[in-house]
């Protein structure tokens, strides 16, 4: 397995080009299968959670062309990938890959749209959380499919096709929210989607479908219309800028005492973390394409975050902050209110001479001065690119084992920091 080396201690300065939104591909590729003509994406990440979501997308029988070369051909990632679900000729998603993202999960409401059935393994917890399936399932369940769980596996039958319904989530799901939004497309009558989920990959989505002919209103809003068709078309569409590669990066150049300008973004896409950075002693130039930051103040001041569904502070950018808040000059309540399990990186933290106390699902982020490099092993994908934002601002050594979590979710991670000048280079492993 590979690793990571860092040796602190060296502010940013350059310019990053922010890659398109792996949260947002990876609907957007599963929406191909609503119809049998080619969706054609561009922007896309080259990270490994697209190349296991394509191998997914091949095996029900859709035809994958990545920069010209077909899946097949071994190309592993790309930023252009035309997908065609002509036909599906499998609907089962099996365990093997959706255990490994669960993203996969999201195929349930498109092949259960179009087929009429699906056979699609539960994820599993993870690292994160229990992470539960209950709010897809219900929906589906009033869109009038029938379900049996047997053998770790949902299966699921709609003999007569899917139907309009009135679905109020008790929870704001973004997974839930996509899949229905995927199968109300293609369903017959009206679906209401009540306290649904607001994030920009739900507007990425939207926008495809009704590219794809859909209709769907509400888009922004917590109330979602969708007005089912019998057909969708083939449609173009370039995946959104990733907003949380665009706020690590932000506090990459803050952490360091940098500068750093990020291109191929919006600055509105993460307007939370941009307030929070600024209190804690950073200023923010938007540009035409993107943002300019730097760090203002010689020191980091503590800031409290809770972390909320879109328009509030993103939890998969908790970790993050958390790293900075770690050299505050103060101290920081972090509250994590989505996930229940999401503090794994606290004790990795801890190793590099955080003073970090966990009180239920609230951090309480004593700073310190500094932070001294040490070998740490991360659990998940935010996780471990804390412990890189740690090590940037570490003094010293700092090796970051298991280096695939971060290879499913950033692209080029070690080249576009080394490019602004941090001293990082990945060590590959047996
Ligand atoms: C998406 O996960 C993202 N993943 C996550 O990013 C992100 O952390 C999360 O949304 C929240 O913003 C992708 O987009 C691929 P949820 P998702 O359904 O859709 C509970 C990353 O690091 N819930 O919005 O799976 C759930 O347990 C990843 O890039 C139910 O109770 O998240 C959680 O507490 C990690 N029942 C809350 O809702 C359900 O049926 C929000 O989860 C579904 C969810």
């Amino acid at each position: 397995m590979d690793s990571i080396r860092i040796k602190g201690g060296k502010p940013l300065f350059g310019r990053i080009e922010i890659s398109g939104a792996k949260n947002a591909a990876l609907p957007l590729m599963v929406a191909s299968l609503l119809t049998d003509e080619t969706v054609t994406l561009s922007n896309l990440p080259h990270v490994a959670d697209i190349s296991t979501l394509t191998t997914l997308l091949c095996q029900h029988g859709a035809k994958a062309v990545m920069n010209g070369q077909t899946a097949a051909e071994g190309c592993s990632g790309g930023r252009a990938l035309a997908l065609t679900a002509d036909r599906i000729t499998n609907t089962e998603a099996p365990y093997d890959i959706v255990r490994k993202m669960r993203a996969g999960a999201l195929v349930l409401g498109p092949l259960l749209a179009r087929e009429g059935r699906a056979r699609v393994s539960l994820p599993g917890g993870c690292a994160i959380g229990t992470r539960p399936m209950n709010l897809h399932v219900g929906g589906l369940e009033q869109m009038g499919a029938t379900f049996d769980i047997e053998g770790g596996y949902m299966n699921a039958v709609a003999p007569n096709g899917l139907h309009g319904a009135e679905i109020r989530f008790e929870t704001v799901s973004v997974g839930a929210t996509e899949n229905l939004l995927m199968a109300a497309s293609l369903a017959r009558g009206v679906t209401i989607l009540e306290n649904a989920a607001k994030e920009p990959e739900i507007s990425d989505l939207i926008d495809l479908l009704r590219k794809m002919g859909a209709e769907i209103e509400g888009d922004g809003t917590d109330r979602l219309v969708i007005i089912g068709k019998d057909r969708l078309q083939g449609a173009q569409h370039r995946v959104m800028p990733d907003r949380i590669e665009t706020g690590t990066y932000a506090i990459a150049a803050v952490i360091t005492g940098g500068r750093l300008e990020l291109t191929n973004t919006r600055a509105e896409l993460i307007r939370s973390v941009l307030d929070i950075l600024v209190e804690a002693g950073a200023d923010v130039e938007e540009t035409a394409d993107g943002l300019i930051i730097w760090r203002t103040s010689p020191t980091i001041h503590g800031v409290d975050i809770m972390t909320l569904p879109y328009p509030g502070y993103p939890t998969d950018m908790q970790a993050q902050m958390m790293a900075l808040m770690c050299i505050c000059d103060g101290a920081a309540m972090i509250t994590e209110t989505i996930f229940e399990n999401r503090f794994m990186h606290v004790p990795e933290l801890a190793r590099l001479g955080a003073n970090i106390n966990v009180h239920g699902h609230s951090a309480l982020v004593r700073g310190v001065g500094k932070l001294v490099g040490a070998p740490v092993m991360a659990t998940d994908l935010r996780a471990s690119v804390s412990l890189v934002l740690a090590g940037l601002a570490a003094e010293g050594e700092t090796i970051i084992n298991r280096v695939y979590h971060l290879d499913r979710g950033y692209e080029r991670l070690e080249e576009k920091l080394a490019a602004c000048g941090a001293n990082i280079e990945r060590i590959a492993g047996n």
